[in-house]
């Protein structure tokens, strides 16, 4: 059920921030198409995240394009974009989050001495002038405001107190203060909020919130100490990616504050039986699997090796168990569906999956499952899910695989001949290689014209058997961009095709959005 207004400003109300689609997708590798966006987005409001941060609207026409479609696909959450303090993002966030029901502006300027003197060039002097001016003037048009300094917790803080006060006066309706760097301890990280909460004017009229990045494994846990200190926001990512070591997890923060009420009196709108849909779903959209030991969503979160572990658990869950697995939506059965399953059953696995039907092309995706039904005596949940993906993915490709033959055997040198086609024209080559995987590789980098480096490939049965659905990552560097593919199929090198194919598309999305051009085509 939806959280309403009222109850986001209640005292004891923590708002969940979604920064997935911007701070976590600009980290390496995890960079998302605008469908893929809008696909996750849908799946955050499912989760009824109070805010989304859909994206850096002046960074690129793609970047913009993306806010844009989140802003209109979203029912509850607020859906904010990012903007420096200057003239021209303000103009795009407000014109990309328009057709928001809930629109809002994220505007942010380093408040740190490092960043003032090395990155910005300015004096303090000039960020409080810039900082002032860009929420006055984005005030004129919305009310929904938000600040942050970035570096806070290596900023001064009688000076960050000075700049909240001019922020506030000028409109400001939430105040963010990061932990850019990951370089804040738990205490000290919640005695910043307590000062700033003690000596900024105006302090009680405005929500606190906290964004940590987690450089030495603290993200979460400065998140807390945040909370305990007054913040009532924190901003986080699903699985916790993000740039570098990554941003504060969400379903673990959000577990944190479920599993620990005893001792933080507060509580938060998440539907936690979305949780685990919302992290698969990412995990296959930016293939980057979750780890087995991941809290909360790894495959080991919930399994117990150890004999004197399991004889507990079987006397009485509570032994070793802190959290329910069905309470994070993990399924207790993921056998699913089989070769007389319509398209009814299919649709409705797929719904109670956290999959709107709405976001994908059903007909193609059931044809799909059909085919590996006649494949694979058994479709697991990830199957499904792996082949909806595959049809999101491809929605908006400029490259398309049409064909691919490959010929090996152990007196031969294995040859691939592929056929694809690029903004609509086919193309064919063939090459030969040191195994079928490299001759399929060396044929596709011929049409795309690209020889990026290939900096990481891996295969993974989705699920168990020979006959598994067999997934394949990779990840490609071209012209200073890094991104990852991924690609399902039952034929372990038509899912490395898919996968290269899915990366060049991304490098071209990249491209784009960066006035950089690493690969032939429209
Ligand atoms: O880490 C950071 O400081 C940020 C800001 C833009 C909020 O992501
Ligand atoms: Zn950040």
């Amino acid at each position: 059920m939806a959280t309403s207004n009222t109850d986001q400003f209640a005292d004891d109300y923590v708002r969940i921030f979604d920064t997935t689609l911007r701070d976590g997708e600009q980290s390496p590798g995890c960079t998302m198409n605008v469908e893929e966006k809008v696909a996750i987005a849908r799946q955050l409001d499912r989760l009824n995240v109070d805010i989304i941060e859909a994206g850096f609207a002046a960074s690129s026409p793609g970047d913009f394009e993306s806010v844009r479609r989140v802003a209109e696909a979203v029912t509850n959450p607020t859906v904010l974009s990012l903007s420096r303090t200057r003239d021209e993002d303000v103009d795009a966030a407000l014109k990309a989050i328009d057709g928001a029901r809930k629109p809002g502006i994220h505007i942010f300027i380093a408040t740190s001495d490092i960043h003032l003197k090395y990155k910005l060039n300015m004096t303090r002097e000039d960020v409080l002038d810039a900082a002032t001016w860009a929420v006055t003037r984005a005030k004129k048009h919305l009310d929904y405001i938000e600040f942050s300094c970035e570096d806070a917790s290596r900023s001064d803080w009688d000076y960050m107190a000075k700049i909240c006060n001019e922020v506030i006066r000028a409109g400001a309706r939430i105040i963010n203060l990061p932990d850019t760097t990951g370089h804040a301890i738990p205490e000290e990280f919640g005695r910043m909020f307590a000062y700033m909460r003690e000596h900024v004017e105006g302090a009680d009229k405005v929500i606190w919130s906290a964004h940590c990045h987690n450089d030495l494994g603290l993200g979460v846990a400065n998140s807390l100490a945040a909370i305990r200190n007054g913040a009532r926001q924190v901003e986080c990512t699903i699985n916790g990616i993000g740039e570098r070591a990554g941003n504060t997890a969400m379903e673990e923060v959000v577990m944190a504050l479920k599993t620990r009420k005893d001792l933080m009196a507060v509580r938060c709108g998440i539907e936690t039986r979305q949780i685990y849909p919302a992290s698969r779903l990412l995990a296959q959209i930016i293939g980057q699997p979750v780890p087995p030991n991941k809290p909360i969503v790894g495959d080991n979160a919930f399994a117990h090796e150890a004999g004197i572990h399991q004889d507990g658990v079987l006397k009485n869950k509570l032994t070793y168990e802190i959290m329910k697995p069905e309470d994070i939506g993990i399924p207790s059965n993921k056998l699913v569906l089989g070769k007389h399953s319509g398209r009814h059953a299919f649709i409705n696995r797929l719904t109670e999956l956290g999959v709107d039907p709405a976001s994908f092309d059903v007909q193609k995706a059931f044809a799909a499952f059909k085919d590996l039904c006649d494949k694979k005596k058994i479709v697991y949940d990830d199957d499904i899910l792996a082949l909806v993906n595959e049809e999101t993915r491809r929605a908006d490709d400029q490259f398309e695989l049409v064909d691919l033959v490959v010929t090996s055997s152990s007196r031969a040198t294995p040859r691939a001949e592929v056929t694809m086609r690029v903004a609509g024209e086919e193309r064919n080559a063939d090459a030969t290689g040191d195994g079928m995987v490299d001759a399929c590789y060396k044929a596709i980098y011929k049409i795309a014209g690209l020889t990026p480096v290939l900096e990481r490939y891996s295969v993974k049965a989705i699920t168990g058997g020979t006959d598994a659905l067999g997934e394949v990552s990779c990840l490609m560097r071209a012209d200073g961009m890094t991104v990852a593919g991924q690609g399902a199929h039952s034929d372990i090198v038509m899912a490395s095709a898919l996968a290269l194919v899915n990366a060049l598309n991304r490098l071209k999305t990249r491209g784009e959005r960066t006035g950089r051009r690493p690969v032939e085509g429209p």
